[in-house]
């Protein structure tokens, strides 16, 4: 059957609604962290929110990607966005080199942020280290171009993984720097940071957040039945003697990320789960913390699949988002030009 999508109704007529905004890198597959950091606790709260969500391509060459593989996940990513929830009549949902507003703002903001800020941004420290043969100007500017991301829609919450706290944190200096400056042009936004979930460690390297640098631990959520089981087989635990489930981050950090893992996906707490697993050791916890997860995401990967096959409607929802998006982006770059004093014609 052919997926059908409406303009979503971003305007209430009683008390408008509270703006959320977030984007995804389509640089790798989508994870399990990327799923429990992001996007669940973005779908869970749809009804409550103006929510923008947007796969943020720009970002990605500030490392190098092979054009094919990123067209492909542009579009593939999209699906899986939809697949977990997304619903785009509920959710605007865009390509973010699709609104030329971000490159535009980004710019304009560049102007605004000190070199030094920029220097102390742990990512940029992290992922210059990883790239040392590529350290390029729009690795060491990135922030600036998230904060553009943010401050187009007048955001009020941005959704994110904890990893992602330090960049909301320099946004809201430069919208403040910006305003103290011009008046009130930027909302001021805050992070909105999952209790669970907020930080998902690679299965086999506890001690790092999950990412697509290190698959053997790293769950995706295309990943078949059979691989997500064999992953959390060989998850890595912990060689305490005591060998129960309890949650201890500092002396037990495999068997704490499971908890985490396990928590964020049944929405049980901790005391639940140690109770649920009283008495037995971590040989059979990891195998249930594996089913969770492959029962959690096994429609999102059948329905991602079949909207993935579906370019026609994949493209008529990137458009409708990029008509939405810009719409409010233009809105805010126009007041940003004229507060500088960018001439404008009549
Ligand atoms: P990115 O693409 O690295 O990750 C996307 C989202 O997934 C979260 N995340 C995790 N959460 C928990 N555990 C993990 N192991 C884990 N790995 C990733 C991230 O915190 C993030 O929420 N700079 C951003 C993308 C971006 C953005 C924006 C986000 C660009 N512009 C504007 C918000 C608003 C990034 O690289 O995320």
């Amino acid at each position: 059957m052919e997926n059908e999508i409406t303009t979503p109704n971003t305007n209430t007529e009683s008390a408008p609604k509270k703006r959320m905004l977030s984007g995804i890198q389509p640089s790798g597959d989508l994870h399990l962290g990327n799923y429990l950091g992001a996007i669940k606790n973005w779908a869970d709260r749809v009804n409550d929110y103006e929510c923008y969500y947007f796969m943020a391509d720009l970002h990605t060459i500030t490392v190098r990607q092979d054009p094919a593989t990123l067209r492909k996940r542009s579009l593939n990513q999209l699906a899986q966005y939809i697949a977990c929830g997304l619903d785009p009549e509920k959710n605007v949902l865009f390509l973010q080199s699709h609104v030329p507003a971000h490159a535009q703002l980004a710019w304009v903001l560049n102007c605004y942020t000190m070199f030094g800020e920029l220097s102390r941004m742990t990512q940029f420290k992290d992922k210059s280290a990883k790239h040392k043969d590529n350290i390029n100007a729009g690795l060491f500017t990135y922030p600036v171009l998230m904060a553009a991301d943010i401050l187009l829609y007048q955001a009020d919450y941005v959704p994110v993984g904890e990893d992602q706290k330090q960049h909301v944190e320099i946004t809201r200096d430069i919208a403040q720097r910006f305003n103290s400056i011009y008046g009130d042009v930027f909302k001021v936004p805050e992070a909105f940071i999952p209790k669970a979930g907020a930080r998902v460690y690679g299965l086999t390297t506890p001690g790092d957040k999950m990412s697509k640098s290190i698959p053997e631990g790293c769950v995706f959520i295309m990943d078949s039945p059979d691989e997500i089981a064999r992953k959390f087989k060989r998850a890595v635990t912990d060689s305490d003697t005591e060998h129960c489930v309890r949650f201890d981050r500092e002396n037990k950090p495999g068997v704490a990320n499971l908890m985490n893992i396990y928590s964020a996906i049944t929405g049980e707490s901790f005391e639940e789960i140690e109770r649920e697993f009283d008495g037995m050791g971590y040989g059979a916890f990891k195998p249930k913390v594996g089913e969770a997860v492959i029962e959690h995401l096994r429609p999102i990967r059948e329905e991602a699949e079949r909207l993935m096959a579906d370019k026609a409607y994949l493209n008529e929802v990137y458009k409708n988002g990029a008509e939405r998006a810009s719409y409010i982006a233009n809105k805010t770059l126009r007041k940003v030009y004229k507060k500088v004093g960018f001439y404008q014609l009549p």
